[in-house]
């Protein structure tokens, strides 16, 4: 036979049989949901103008969009998410002293992201826009539908966070913080740091009742005696009393409700989209590495398309819907019954030596991994229960990411290097060593110019983010896989960017350090949803090894 062409493009799929029949029964159960909190049908194109996704509006960096031309030479791009397109629908047809609407969507969005991460570029969203209505009722309303759409899919053992975007930035007005610093204290937050929020916080030169807010920042559930304490602290900040004084309301209608027991204020919760001016919040389940929905009430967006009118929604996507559901109907059935196992992914080599011997000092042993003579690849503590595999560096944080593994050691270099999206909570401290350019003297004039130069290096990313976005220069990257000191020498490459720990590898090829990109150690990595689900276990790992380094 001739070589047809009988597969999909890497990142999509065809669905059939029984496989499609369960995402349709899927979807029907979340349609069901909508509609009887009254939510009206819409659908919008699966293409549209690049502008109506562009930066201040849309969720996806741009180079992941999927563009192209139309045929009067605009460009168009394809659907990444719903919100911007119902947006942009709502301002041309609600009129601001109508009833306030609630608009649900199903169908498929694309990102363009990289292949081989193990992701669909196109997946099926379904979700809930409420506009017209700001207040506290119709939050708490959107978090009741999300609970009672995950309990119709068979899923009990869930938690939303909800966080509000006001709070931090009234915190950053109230202290007058610095951009600089702000983007320090942002950064912690990202990465769940809040043993680095702590201290952060300690060393702030504010008074007493606003630091106490900002300490509010690290904690994961803010209790009801928080909420009485913080009336007392915020009455020298309207802006920030104003951000507790919604979440309070909620916090009455979420109990109104009866679903307090799924939901968790964690105000360290900030979202990288600028849209978001309420509440955010997420939702976490057991089985799927990332949240299996996300949401956030955006009373600005709507004037990008000329508009006024507040607006709260939310989005599942549920292609990963169906793999936590999948994951579920497994542990029922006892095939996979561990979850409950915290699981840790350790660099091969050193590092793992290392970090086992720091485990132990907090009462975590597990001998057998350094029996030479197994060939098992993982290890159980059942005391403990927990599970340690070795792996290559630089797969610690794809394991991590994708929830195989909850928490991972590896070096900053390789966190850089990947970029992957999990949490890095804790800086262990050894493994101490710089990122550097370096080469034979000679070659330092070179660098100084904006000559084209050639870099020899393991680290392409890091190299790439160092010479074009720190010193906006060009440069051709040779990607090798080790040895690095060689390129130089031998006429490949003009410059390394490499690891320098003794310096020994460098003085003993006649090479030197040019210039400083980094400083490097090893990290404990954790997952999204791992940091939520088993966030008592985790906290107190971290606490632990925080004592003792
Ligand atoms: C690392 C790094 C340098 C060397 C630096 O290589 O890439 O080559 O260590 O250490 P030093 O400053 O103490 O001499 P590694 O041994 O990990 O192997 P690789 O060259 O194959 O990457």
């Amino acid at each position: 036979m001739k070589n047809k062409l009988l597969h999909t493009p890497d990142g999509v799929r065809d669905l059939y049989n029984e496989a499609y029949k369960k995402k349709l029964s899927l979807q029907n159960k979340l349609h069901q949901v909508f509609a009887e909190y009254g939510c009206m049908d819409i659908q919008t194109p699966t293409f549209e103008y690049f502008d109506v996704f562009s930066n201040q509006i849309g969720t996806t960096p741009s180079k992941d969009l999927f563009k192209f031309f139309d045929t009067d030479g605009n460009t168009v791009v394809l659907r990444p998410d719903f919100t911007p397109s119902i947006a942009r629908c709502v301002a041309k047809y609600f009129e601001p002293d109508e009833e306030p609407v609630k608009l649900c969507y199903m169908g498929n969005t694309f990102a363009n992201s990289s292949s081989y991460q193990g992701r669909l570029k196109e997946t099926t969203q379904c979700g809930v826009e409420y506009i017209g209505d700001a207040s506290a009722t119709a939050d708490a309303q959107m978090l009741a539908m999300v609970v009672d759409c995950i309990k119709a899919i068979g899923i009990e053992d869930f938690q939303l966070s909800v966080g509000h975007a006001g709070f931090f930035d009234a915190l950053l007005d109230a202290a007058n913080m610095r951009k600089r610093h702000a983007n320090n204290l942002r950064s912690l937050l990202d990465n769940k740091n809040f043993l680095g929020v702590e201290d952060f916080v300690e060393q702030l030169e504010i008074e007493e009742d606003l630091k106490n807010l900002f300490l509010l920042l690290a904690d994961f559930d803010i209790s009801e005696e928080d909420f009485i304490n913080a009336k007392a602290w915020t009455k020298k900040y309207p802006k920030i009393a104003k951000a507790m004084d919604s979440l309070e309301e909620l916090n009455a209608n979420v109990k109104e409700k009866g679903i307090e027991n799924h939901i968790s204020f964690e105000l360290g919760m900030i979202s990288n989209y600028e849209y978001y001016t309420g509440i955010i919040f997420a939702g976490y389940t057991y089985g799927l590495g990332e949240p299996i929905v996300k949401g956030g009430r955006y009373d600005t967006l709507l004037s990008n398309f000329d508009k006024d009118a507040p607006a709260i929604g939310f989005a599942f996507v549920v292609d990963q819907l169906l793999t936590a559901v999948d994951k579920l109907s497994m542990k029922a059935a006892g095939v996979d019954n561990d979850d409950r196992y915290l699981t840790f992914a350790l660099g091969k080599g050193r590092l793992a030596k290392k970090t086992l011997e720091l485990f132990e000092q907090i009462g975590i042993t597990c001998e057998e991994i350094f029996d030479k003579n197994t060939r098992k690849l993982i290890f159980v503590n059942e005391e403990l229960k927990l599970k340690f595999f070795l792996s290559k560096g630089p797969d610690v944080p794809t394991y991590v990411e994708h929830g195989a593994a909850d928490i991972g050691i590896v070096g900053k270099d390789t966190i850089l290097e990947e970029g992957r999206n999990i949490y890095e909570v804790l800086d262990l401290g050894f493994g101490n060593c710089r990122m550097c350019i370096c080469g034979p003297k000679s070659a330092e004039e070179l660098l100084k110019h904006q000559e084209q130069i050639r870099v020899a290096t393991k680290y392409p990313q890091i190299a790439k983010d160092y010479f074009y976005n720190k010193k906006h220069q060009t440069v051709e990257i040779i990607k090798l896989n080790g040895s690095i000191e060689l390129a130089p020498i031998v006429g490949l490459s003009d410059v390394i960017c490499d690891i320098v720990e003794t310096g020994a590898t460098l003085r003993e090829n006649g090479l030197d350090v040019l210039e400083e990109v980094c400083p490097l150690s090893a990290r404990m990595v954790v997952n999204e949803v791992s940091m939520k689900m088993e966030n008592e276990r985790i906290t107190k790992l971290i606490r632990d090894l925080k004592e003792v380094l």
